[in-house]
């Protein structure tokens, strides 16, 4: 499969450089797809403080864990604290996935409110595994085309069932942006981002997409590519 390049910036911070885009796209309007992960916090809380006026955002996630809001594994709860409450203007929209819904239900709905939605902006982690939203190496739900939105087994921890856009939907947002930050994410930057796209490597098939793929890294997790 051919893929494109990405475009590859290598920062001190890049929690602090996805906040300052995250910002910018909130000032413009659109809709933005937020992620999970270990890393966006800090991302989150620097962009509610230089735009704290989300009106004109719907906000959307990549993913989620099948656990109530309310749970410390939950991604919405994970961006409530460090985004959503810190903001002085609510986004327009919040599309919250449903994790405490049987999975299939939740990923129903987010199918069904997808249908029509255009996406302005992609944050997406990528995992030790190469995955990205929920999509892992050599799971079922990689290959899922005729669906926006599908709900499957954890391919890491937490091991908790979960909800994710599908392929063809992360690859037709307009923009695409990778954070991944420490030495742990090296091995998966050089495969995600370096070779050529591979089911093997799910975040290497978002460089199939129109948009190009831009990847925020630390020097650690760019060290091998
Ligand atoms: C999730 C995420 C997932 C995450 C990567 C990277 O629900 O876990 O959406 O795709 O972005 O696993 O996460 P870490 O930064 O914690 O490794």
């Amino acid at each position: 499969m051919v893929a494109s390049p990405p475009d590859v910036h290598v920062v001190d911070d890049p929690a602090i450089a996805i906040g300052e885009l995250l910002a910018e796209q909130a000032k413009r309007g659109g809709s933005i797809v937020l992620t999970g992960g270990s890393s966006v916090d800090k991302a989150y809380e620097h962009a509610a403080k230089l735009t704290p006026d989300w009106g004109r955002v719907a906000v959307w996630w990549g993913d989620e864990r099948c656990v109530p809001p309310d749970d410390d594994n939950s991604n919405y709860k994970l961006a409530k604290e460090s985004l959503l409450d810190n903001l002085e203007t609510e986004p327009g929209e919040v599309h919250r996935i449903k994790g405490e819904l049987a999975p299939e239900d939740a990923a129903r709905e987010l199918d069904d409110a997808l249908a029509g939605a255009e996406l302005d902006f992609l944050l997406l982690g990528l995992g030790p595994d190469g995955h990205c939203a929920s999509l892992f190496p050599g799971s079922p739900q990689l290959d899922v085309t005729d669906r926006r939105a599908v709900s499957g087994p954890p391919g890491l921890e937490p091991w908790v069932e979960r909800v994710t856009m599908t392929m063809p939907t992360l690859q037709s947002a307009k923009r695409i942006v990778f954070i991944a930050g420490g030495a742990s994410k090296a091995d998966a930057v050089a495969r995600a981002f370096g070779g050529e796209a591979s089911h093997d490597v799910p975040a290497s098939l978002t460089r199939l997409a129109d948009a190009t793929v831009e990847v925020y890294l630390d020097k650690e997790a760019a060290a091998k590519l």
